[in-house]
This record gives C-alpha cells, structure tokens and sequence, in this order.
C-alpha cells in the first residue's frame, strides 16, 4: 500500500500537469489526501497516565478530522511490556500502511529494530514517553520524540515537599528538624524515574532542608506494586516516615492505600507528593491526601503528537510546530496544589 506522501506526490505530479495544460492554480497539498492511518504501541496499556493521554489523543484525532475533513484512522496497540511484541507490531504496522508510527518504547535502550524497519520502509516515527538516547534519534531525519523535562518535574516535587515542611511544624513529627522520608520509584531505567528521584532530593536539601532518607523500593510506575512496598516500609518505620516521594501519582495513590490500611491515624500520615495530575492524583489532592502533585501535561503531549503525525502524513508545515533542533517537542510541567486543583480537574 503506498504511503500517504507518495500518494500526495502523485497528486501533485497530477496536478502540476494538468494546471501546465490549463494554466489553473494548484491546489493546496492537503486536499489531495483522503484518510490518514496513525498507528501506536504503548509499552503497557494498563499504565494510568498514559491511558488517560491516549483518551486525549483520541479526542483530538476526532476534533482534527471534524477540522480538516481528512479522516484520521488510529490503532493502537499493546506491547505488554514486551520489546519483541513491540517490534513484531511496528513491523504490522508498516506492512498495514500506516503512515506514521508512534512508538512508547518498551526499552528505551533497545530502540533499533524499530528504526531500521521504519527506515526501511520510510515511515516515520514519534517516539514518546519513554525516552530514547540522542544518538538513536540521529539514527535517521524522520525520528521525533514528544515529551517532558524529567529533571523540571523532579524540582516541583521537591518545591511541594519543601513548601509543606516550611509552612507547617506539624509536618516534622519528631520535631528534630530534619525530614525523614522514603521514595517510591518507577521502573529501574526509565529517565523519569532516575531523574525525578534526584531532583526532588536536592531541591529539597537546597532550600535549607536537612533529610534523612528511612528507605525506598521499586514499584514499576504501579499502585498495587506501591500499596505493598509502602505496607512493608510501613511495617520497618513505623510512624518515623514524614514524607513520601513517589516519582508519579499511581504510586502515591497506592501508598495512601497503605496508609489507610495501616494502624497510623490520618493526623500521624506523612506529606505525600507524586507527579502526573492523573484523575487519582487531583482527586487525592483535592480531598486533602497528597499535599500536592506535579501535572504531566497529557493533553500538551497527545496534541502535539496529533499535530505532528497530522503534518507529517499529510506533507504539512512543521514550521508551526516549533520543534526542538527539528525532533523534540518538550511540554513543561507544572505544579498543583488544592488552590488550583479544581482547574485540573475540569481539563
Ligand atoms: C509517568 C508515569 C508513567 C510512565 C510510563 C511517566 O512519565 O509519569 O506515570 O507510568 O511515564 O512510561
């Protein structure tokens, strides 16, 4: 099956002809493509944040078709956190003839057999989510990655944390001036965890903040994983937690769930901050359980990748679209506390 840009090359090399014959204008480019066909793989289907951003992109995939009449097929599938599923769907993908593929990348160190393949069949790719490193994405001029600065989100949570022990004496239960706390960490690897973890610390250490950290566990990005570590760094610390970090909102969610399954009264629960701003996130800052949350920009991140597939599939202007040395297109984070949550939620 061609791909939409050879058939709007054969549009145009129709069109030029004819408008030589009858000395007419040329149409616009995107008049000439009919449908396009994004395909998309999700290292997990089940992830919370990223379900909730394809419920975006879905919904500006239909608002864009309304818009431009161009009917916008999306498929999306399912990797199961399986890198070889992934490439076996890419390869479906391209053999299905779509246009553009959007890949979230099960390993984000393993992205080769999916640039080769879209390589060889000339179809681009955007990358998102999962980071890959710069080199692979010089691999070839139609690789493109959407996302997030990881480090920015890191330093909010760390600003809330900060704010919520500065601002409250109850927050140090001990009272000896230092803020102990446990971390809750996604998937080993993954550049959001990594660099959440360390930003929300030092931000914390540098605005005049001494720490001590009482422990930490993996709980993969999930909330039944971080309902039972926090159950087990409950069961260790006892009521000498004061704060816990989760590097996003699923996590922080299940260490509430902990909480509340716990001995501890809701006066003796520590400060507990995530990032995502997912529906779980805002409603527990809303109720007052997390003291805040930083919002991952879900809605910023699924129109950006519709936009760019849309420019990309129908031979459009990527001028607009202020990409990053031409590939990145990076949404900016921002924090939410239960003063502006509501605005949130409404989203
Ligand atoms: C989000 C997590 C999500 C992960 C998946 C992160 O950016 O904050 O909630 O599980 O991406 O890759």
């Amino acid at each position: 099956m061609r791909s939409a840009k050879q058939r709007i090359s054969s549009a145009l090399i129709l069109a030029v002809g004819a408008s030589m014959l009858m000395g007419c204008e040329l149409p616009e480019r995107n008049t000439q493509v009919k449908s396009i066909k994004i395909g998309v793989t999700l290292y997990d289907q089940y992830d919370a944040f990223l379900s909730e951003l394809m419920e975006d992109f879905n919904t500006y995939a239909a608002a864009k078709e309304e818009e431009t009449g161009i009917a916008i097929n999306v498929e999306v599938y399912n990797a199961s956190q399986s890198q070889t599923t992934q490439n076996n769907q890419v390869e479906a993908m391209a053999q299905d003839g779509c246009d553009i593929i959007c890949v979230n990348l099960v390993d984000r160190t393993d992205p080769t057999t999916v640039i080769d393949l879209a390589e060889k069949n000339d179809i681009p790719v955007i990358f998102f989510n999962r980071e890959l490193v710069e080199e692979d994405l010089e691999r070839w001029d139609k690789l493109y990655y959407v996302g997030a600065k990881a480090f920015e989100s890191g330093m909010m949570e760390g600003q809330i944390a900060a704010a919520a022990f500065l601002q409250d004496p109850s927050v140090d239960r001990n009272q000896d001036g230092v803020y102990q706390y446990v971390v809750l960490e996604g998937e080993p690897g993954h550049q959001d965890a990594i660099v959440r973890t360390e930003y929300s610390v030092n931000t914390i250490v540098s605005s005049g903040i001494e720490v001590e950290k009482l422990g930490y566990a993996i709980a993969n990005w999930n909330r039944a994983q971080a309902q039972n570590k926090m159950t087990q760094l409950l069961s260790q610390n006892g009521n000498k937690i004061e704060l816990v970090i989760a590097n996003n909102d699923d996590m922080a969610v299940g260490a509430i769930d902990a909480l509340k399954a716990s001995d501890l009264s809701r006066e003796e629960w520590p400060v507990v901050v995530g990032i995502d701003g997912t529906n779980v996130g805002l409603e527990a800052v809303k109720n007052g359980e997390m003291v805040g949350t930083v919002y991952n920009d879900k809605e910023g991140q699924a129109k950006g990748m519709l936009e760019l597939s849309f420019a990309l599939a129908t031979g459009g202007n990527l001028e607009d679209l202020n990409l990053e040395d031409g590939k990145y297109i990076r949404m900016p984070y921002a924090k939410v506390g239960p003063d502006d949550v509501d605005e949130y939620l409404d989203r």
